[in-house]
């Protein structure tokens, strides 16, 4: 109060204190709830850490198997949810399917918005985290012109999300172990990153009490720019751009220090990592064990290798302190299990939703929290007349 900072992009500014995530972008450190990330990667599972950032403490055997029992239970969407799908054009990005549906999904279930009552909260929360992987999957298929699945309850989530992608209507679905371990480590490697664009989005429109399904769409679509979630996606055609046109990494990484018509190296750079995202080196080393267990062999990992060399050499990234970020190596593990390019940013969604949703309800439990108003400095024209 009293004077107002000019602060664009919010780098120097905090809109909250928060209790979930801790980054030390000098040093190289993410911690979920206080557990290194590393930790949590190689040792539990996504639901697990789902609760962990939700609730706060990873859960024991019995809440971990409740928690899993209670999405289980909610995975099935209305048949008219279904059907909304089929008011979207076949070559609908599924990203904006995915913003689109749940946006959609909060006009059945407003009974329950109320943001004051933990008992309704409580049972949205569950709702949305076993109803967006079916969305999801709607989504691609629609973009395929495949029929949907039904939810299958007997699987876990990673395996029924898989299956309910994948799967077709007469046949028999095999999941593949490795994929399944592979998914499970890096949506969890997704699944909160404090306050990113995304996320804070979930908490603006959040903080004028618009309901959970609302917030979160808002944050799917800013979660869906190249320069944030969509880099996955990016990463990849820019990488298969170098393929095709045989341009070489090294003059590709001089267009990129020239800026030549704002050309940037996706997947490289972030606003707090000065040094190597931990996330990435995970990723990276998911990469090469996954392609080899899937029997995978990509050129596009070895141009990936061959751009993290170059670049981590060269003075212009060194300067700016620019590393690798998570969006580096994971859409290479994402073709490698069978995804189409244009699904990577959902992915992530996926991964990110348990952060929202505990970002959000932090927010709406924290007796500090107010509507969410930046201000201006105004430099438009003084007071005239027509
Ligand atoms: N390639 C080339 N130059 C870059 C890059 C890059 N990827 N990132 C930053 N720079 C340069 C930028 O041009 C600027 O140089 P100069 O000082 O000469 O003007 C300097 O580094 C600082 O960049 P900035 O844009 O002020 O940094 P920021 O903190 O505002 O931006 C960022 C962070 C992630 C948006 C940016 O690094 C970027 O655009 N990266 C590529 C997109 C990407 O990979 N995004 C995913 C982020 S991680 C996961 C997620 O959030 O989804």
């Amino acid at each position: 109060t009293g004077h107002t900072t000019l602060d664009y992009g919010f780098v120097n500014t905090a809109a909250t204190q928060s209790a979930i995530t801790y980054i030390d972008g000098d040093a190289g450190i993410l911690r979920y709830r206080g557990y290194p990330i590393e930790e949590l990667a190689e040792q539990k599972s996504f639901l697990d850490v789902a609760y962990l950032l939700i609730y706060g403490e990873l859960p024991s055997a019995d809440e971990l198997g409740e928690f899993d029992t209670r999405i289980r239970r909610h995975t099935l969407l209305h048949e008219d949810l279904r059907r909304f799908f089929d008011s979207l054009p076949r070559d609908a990005h599924p990203m904006s399917a995915l913003s689109s549906a749940v946006s959609a999904l909060s006009t059945y279930y407003a009974a329950d918005h109320d943001p004051h009552d933990p008992r309704r909260v409580e049972l949205q929360t569950i709702r949305l985290l076993a109803k967006l992987p079916v969305i999801a999957a709607y989504a691609h298929k629609k973009s395929i012109g495949q029929a949907f699945l039904y939810p299958d309850n007997s699987l876990s989530f990673v395996e029924n999300y898989l299956k309910l992608n994948f799967g077709l209507m007469a046949e028999e679905y095999e999941l593949n172990p490795v994929m399944v371990k592979a998914l499970e480590r890096l949506l969890i490697l997704h699944a909160d990153h404090e306050q990113n664009a995304s996320t804070s989005t979930v908490r603006l429109v959040g903080s004028t009490e618009a309901n959970l399904f609302a917030s979160v769409s808002a944050g799917i679509h800013a979660l869906s720019g190249p320069l944030h979630g969509g880099a996955n996606e990016a990463v990849l055609t820019m990488l298969r751009s170098i393929q095709e046109s045989g341009e070489g990494v090294q003059r590709f990484v001089e267009r990129v220090k020239r800026k030549e018509q704002g050309v940037r190296l996706m997947g490289f750079g972030h606003r707090v990592y000065k040094n190597y995202d931990p996330r990435a080196k995970l990723v990276k080393s998911s990469a090469d064990e996954v392609l080899e267990a899937l029997g995978v062999s990509d050129p596009l990992l070895d141009i990936a290798k061959e751009l993290e060399q170059v670049a981590l050499n060269d003075d212009y990234f060194i300067e700016r302190k620019l590393y690798p970020n998570v969006d580096f190596y994971t859409g290479v593990i994402y073709k490698a299990m069978g995804f189409p390019e244009r699904m990577f940013t959902v992915l992530f969604a996926i991964g990110r939703l348990p952060g929202w949703i505990a970002h959000w309800r932090e927010m709406i439990d924290d007796p500090q929290t107010k509507i969410g108003r930046p201000q201006q400095l105004y430099v438009g024209p003084g007071e005239r007349h027509i």
